[in-house]
């Protein structure tokens, strides 16, 4: 296990819950249910994220671009998930906005996975890849 592959499988979990959301009718338990769990892990896995392994891309020159977009990327997500979260989900403007929420993290999430991993790969060493789990695990369950 790589933090590369650590990554994946969150974005996986993150699709996985997206999709099931989209077929969620009107406030619903589970709509409820799936959104809480969306918003908990994605939370998580943003903090660890930009905590573990965009901190240490930043360091580098070659990574300060993108590391700076990624990390914006984060907020606007952030903000979405936040307005999701004070509006009625029974509205059909929840799912309009839902459906934003989750264009942009997939936008995100596969930009992460064909740019931002290529890149880490040439500034960090695998046996530092396999390091990172853990310590993005521990900052992760403590989020
Ligand atoms: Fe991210
Ligand atoms: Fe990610």
């Amino acid at each position: 296990m790589n933090i590369y592959q650590r990554l994946k499988d969150d974005h996986g979990k993150h699709r996985g819950l997206c999709a099931a959301l989209l077929k969620t009718e009107g406030h619903s338990e589970e709509r409820e249910r799936l959104f809480a769990a969306l918003k908990g892990d994605v939370e998580a896995h943003v903090a660890a994220e930009e905590q573990v392994f965009y901190s240490e891309l930043m360091a580098h020159e070659k990574g300060q671009d993108q590391a700076q977009h990624s990390v914006a990327e984060h907020k606007e997500a952030h903000d979405l998930i936040e307005e999701l979260s004070d509006m009625d989900m029974s509205s059909p403007a929840w799912l309009q906005k839902f459906k934003t929420l989750k264009e942009e993290l997939e936008h995100h999430e596969n930009e992460e996975e064909e740019e931002v991993f290529p890149l880490m790969r040439k500034i960090i060493s695998e046996a530092r890849a396999k390091e990172m789990v853990a310590e993005f695990d521990q900052v992760k369950d403590k989020a």
